[in-house]
């Protein structure tokens, strides 16, 4: 039996599933409102030769094809700007469909590389609190990249194994448990997928994925809600792992029926291979990669009704200007963000105001961090909550990218805006010569800022004596 066959007797259409699974998958993007509104994103790319088509299901989300090979995407000035984010269609469902609202505290267990958290975090206006965790802290790298590139004020990221995540971290009206499967729904990203036998595909993972469950269960709190997901179409790993949870936590979770307007899915199953999965299974859903032209994936929603939740009293408010007082050297760190906050307002002219409605946290005693004033991250050790604003550490302390990119919208001077030729040598991280009215516009040596199409990129150091602009853009980010 093929890899697709072992499902064609679950599935609608299994010509149009097999021909679907099997076809490359298009690009798809969401809008970061928190930079720029999906008009405008439209407006940019559009002249590049991107052609973008609004998701039926998700009006800030397009489908996007390339008319003329124009490179990638993701090296495009308004990714690297944060203006939108690269994330595969059916891999939005599961964030669009927990929905978090405005004053809940959110749990992301499985969250690297961080494209569902991005989502919720954006959606909930960059306040509030997305906890995003993962196993594995070198898949927490891309995760930390994508908050800093997005200009994320609201998520703390914790590396913790899911299955026993502490107590510490509090309650959640939410938890998203999006838990490592077989993937067989990304095989139109990675064919070789189904060239493997199923046998081997679907994973013995099922125990891990009940005992994920049972965790995010029991750190939400009751009348909360909680998301399971995968990414394949094994029923072993879905429904199965839905009805052994029901059936272990009998009384404390039950399925609530879920829907989105404009999306195409079809019923989870109630029988598999002989056996049988309690009715409700059926509100839980499939999403098979014909019905919407996407990947596969799976979605169950359940609702906390009792048991016990572990409650505990809400983690502490961060004070402002929380730094550690452990090192002697307190106050020189103070002074040194003070003086941070001195350049943003004189060089820039910042009002210091745009920072009253944040905490500034000094843990890593390296970078000055920045969170919502309304965040409340957990209260546990390999905790990195918000943005890091000023690098503290160097000779001469260093305003950041993200911190560029987040409050540079209300600089008034020493900005850059760069020609198309600036901008290209300035994401090299290769050194620009300003024009006469650049130059003029520049209160002499130092940092300035670069923006184009109003979009601020990031930070630039100017000489005036060689009228050059060097690029501090991000290694780790530039465009090569
Ligand atoms: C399907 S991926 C998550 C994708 C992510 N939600 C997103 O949208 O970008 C599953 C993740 O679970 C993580 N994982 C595996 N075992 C885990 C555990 N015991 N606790 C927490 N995370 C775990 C893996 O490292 C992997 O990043």
């Amino acid at each position: 039996m093929t890899a697709l066959a072992r499902y064609y007797s679950i599935v609608d259409d299994d010509k149009a599933f097999a021909a679907t699974a099997r076809r490359p998958q298009p690009l798809f993007v969401w809008t970061n409102t928190l930079r720029t509104t999906s008009r405008q994103l439209v407006d940019v790319l559009t002249p590049d030769g991107y052609e973008l088509t609004p998701l039926d299901w998700h009006p800030q989300a397009y489908r996007v094809s390339c008319q003329n090979g124009n490179g990638r995407l993701g090296n495009h000035w308004a990714y690297l700007a944060g203006w939108f984010h690269i994330q595969e269609a059916s891999s939005m469902i599961p964030a669009l469909l927990l929905d978090p609202q405005p004053g809940e505290r959110v749990l992301d267990l499985c969250a690297a590389p961080g494209n569902k958290t991005a989502l919720m975090a954006q959606a909930l206006g960059n306040r509030g609190t997305v906890v995003a965790n993962d196993v594995f802290w070198e898949r927490i790298r891309p995760l930390r990249s994508a908050i800093d590139r997005l200009g994320l004020l609201n998520v703390s990221v914790t590396c913790h194994d899911g299955t026993a995540y502490p107590h510490t971290a509090g309650e959640f009206d939410c938890v998203l448990v999006d838990v490592p499967c077989s993937c067989e729904g990304t095989s139109r990203r990675f064919p070789g997928l189904l060239k493997r036998p199923p046998t081997r595909r679907i994973s013995k993972r099922f125990r891990k994925q009940q005992l994920l469950l049972e965790a995010a269960i029991r750190r939400c709190r009751v009348g909360g809600r909680v998301l399971y997901s995968t990414c394949t179409y094994a029923p072993e790993e879905n429904e199965a792992v839905v009805d052994a949870v029901l059936g272990e936590m009998s009384g404390t979770v039950r399925i609530q029926p879920v829907s989105l307007p404009g999306l195409k899915s079809a019923p989870g199953l109630t029988a598999w291979a002989g056996q049988s999965f309690q009715g409700d299974l059926r509100h839980t859903i499939r999403i098979w990669p014909h019905l919407n032209d996407t990947g596969g994936f799976y979605i169950a929603l359940l609702e906390k009704i009792g048991g016990d939740s572990h409650k505990m009293s809400d983690p502490p408010e961060i004070a402002h200007m929380d730094f550690q007082t452990a090192s002697g050297s307190t106050q020189q760190r103070l002074d040194d963000a003070a003086r941070m906050f001195d350049i943003l307002g004189e060089r820039f002219g910042i009002d210091p105001s745009v920072f009253s409605d944040l905490q500034l946290l000094n843990k890593s005693r390296r970078d000055i961090y920045a969170v919502a004033a309304d965040h409340r991250p957990p209260q546990m050790a390999k905790c990195i909550s918000g943005l890091p604003l000023f690098h503290m550490h160097l000779q001469y302390p260093k305003l950041t990218t993200s911190c560029a990119a987040v409050f540079g919208r209300k600089a008034v001077r020493n900005l850059i805006d760069a020609s198309p030729g600036q901008l290209q040598a300035y994401l090299a991280r290769k050194s620009f010569t300003l024009k006469k009215d650049q130059a003029l516009a520049c209160d002499g040596s130092g940092y300035v800022l670069v923006r184009y199409h109003n979009a601020v990129l990031g930070v630039g150091f100017y000489d005036q004596n060689q009228d050059v602009v060097a690029s501090l853009f991000p290694r780790s980010r530039a465009a090569m």
